[in-house]
């Protein structure tokens, strides 16, 4: 069947075909057949799907496109996120100035060079876990012994978040970043976990110590909501990402072993191959959502002010007009126009700690664990299809 303008035929987010890392093939037709166009999502409301990279660019760059879910039309991919969403008090779901006033009092803690300055630090947890995951077996899983350890130790260490609480926050987590969530375990999860950072924000006023939430309290200016929104904000978007993006870029080199190879052989080229692991997994997979304010034409189409668009970064990050042979993974490949970040104002503050956390897992992981294979068939790997955050539920491997 041939997508054309207007053929509401792809349920949004749609499901994927045979390739793990690939898009939905749906998505991906889209970008070739009809780049703008319409979809119908679970609640049968419609909006606009966007799957070029030029068109991506375009829409996350104009400021007439809202992150404000409570505007008209805004998308909501199921009911649970419309209840994350539409309850969500942090910057990310705000537009200027209200937006660059609290993401300014942070942007001094996610610079390049502060966080440049913790790689030694960031270096020794990765040995520290490896030491501990390889010493007296030949294999386990990644994703508990390493990928996700590895950003929630570091992101309670910039918090102020003591990391012996973890199975606390990452079980909670996980129901707000599963997309079939019903809205009452979604609303029981947010509670806790704004009343566990409420507690934790009260007593940082008492007793402050060098992390960031002691830091917003110090400032005065945040109310306690607004700080505690603040610091969930970070402690999720700080681990459930990288640790995604760390198991997922393992497997695709075990999977694709000449590219592991040219790594092991040159370890200089780590630093490119994160951008386009970044490029080729786009783990942000279902895409970013915005409501046009004002009537906008993108790719030659008008958007309506009060109709609903979703932004596809995994269809964008696809796009042969910038990357050509997209779905190969070249990890020599000049991936840096990718907008696995987002674009635009909102792009990722947290990109310069999640690109020295995967530098340097990827970086000792292939120095250290040279003969790393799966330990179970490529098949038996489940897939995070159902959750915000794309990854694997599980990796299991022998060295
Ligand atoms: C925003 C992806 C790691 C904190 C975003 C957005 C994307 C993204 C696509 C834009 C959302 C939108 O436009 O609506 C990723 C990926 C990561 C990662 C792929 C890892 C591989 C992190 C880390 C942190 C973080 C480690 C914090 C420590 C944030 C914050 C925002 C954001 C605070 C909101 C920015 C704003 O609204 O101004 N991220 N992220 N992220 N990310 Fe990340």
């Amino acid at each position: 069947m041939t997508v054309t303008d207007h053929t509401p035929i792809l349920a949004a987010p749609a499901s994927r075909g045979g390739c793990p890392f690939a898009p939905p093939p749906a998505y991906e037709q889209a970008r070739e057949e009809a780049p703008v166009t319409r979809v119908t999502l679970w609640d049968g409301s419609q909006c606009w799907l966007i799957t070029r990279h030029e068109d991506v660019r375009a829409v996350l760059g104009d400021a007439r496109f809202s992150a404000e879910a409570t505007r008209p039309g805004y998308p909501f991919l199921s009911p649970g996120r419309k209840t994350v969403a539409a309850g969500e008090s942090s910057f990310i779901r705000m537009d200027d100035p209200d937006h660059a006033r609290l993401r300014r009092m942070l942007t001094a803690d996610f610079m390049v060079k502060k966080i440049e300055a913790m790689r030694p630090e960031i270096q020794r947890l990765t040995d520290d876990l490896l030491d501990r995951m390889t010493a007296s077996r030949s294999a386990a899983d990644l994703v508990t012994e390493f990928a996700l350890p590895l950003p929630s130790l570091v992101i309670c260490r910039l918090l102020g978040v003591p990391y012996e609480d973890h199975d606390y926050f990452q079980e909670r987590s996980r129901v707000l970043l599963h997309n079939g969530s019903t809205e009452a375990e979604v609303l029981a999860a947010r509670d806790e976990l704004v009343g566990y950072l409420t507690e934790l924000a009260k007593a940082k006023e008492h007793a402050p110590d060098d992390g960031i939430m002691s830091r917003l309290m110090a400032r005065g200016e945040l109310g306690m909501p607004q700080a505690a929104a603040m610091g969930l904000l970070l402690l999720i978007a700080g681990h459930e990402t990288t640790a995604n993006m760390t198991a997922l870029s393992v497997l695709a080199l075990l999977r694709e072993r000449d590219q592991w190879t040219r790594l092991q052989e040159d370890p200089s080229l780590v630093k490119g191959a994160v951008e386009e692991l970044l490029r080729y997994l786009t783990i942000v997979h279902n895409g970013v959502t915005r409501a046009a304010t004002e009537d906008v034409t993108i790719g030659g189409r008008t958007i309506r002010a009060g109709e609903g668009v979703i932004c596809t970064l995994n269809t964008a990050n696809r796009d042969a007009d910038v990357f050509p042979s997209g779905a190969d993974l070249d990890v020599a490949r000049d991936a840096r126009r990718h907008v696995a970040f987002g674009f635009g104002v909102h792009q990722c503050l947290g990109q310069p700690l999640a690109r020295v956390e995967l530098q340097t897992a990827l970086e000792t992981i292939i120095r250290r664990l040279p003969d790393l294979r799966l330990d179970v068939p490529f098949e038996d790997i489940r897939f995070r299809e159902d959750m915000v955050v794309y990854g694997v539920y599980a990796l299991p491997v022998a060295w």
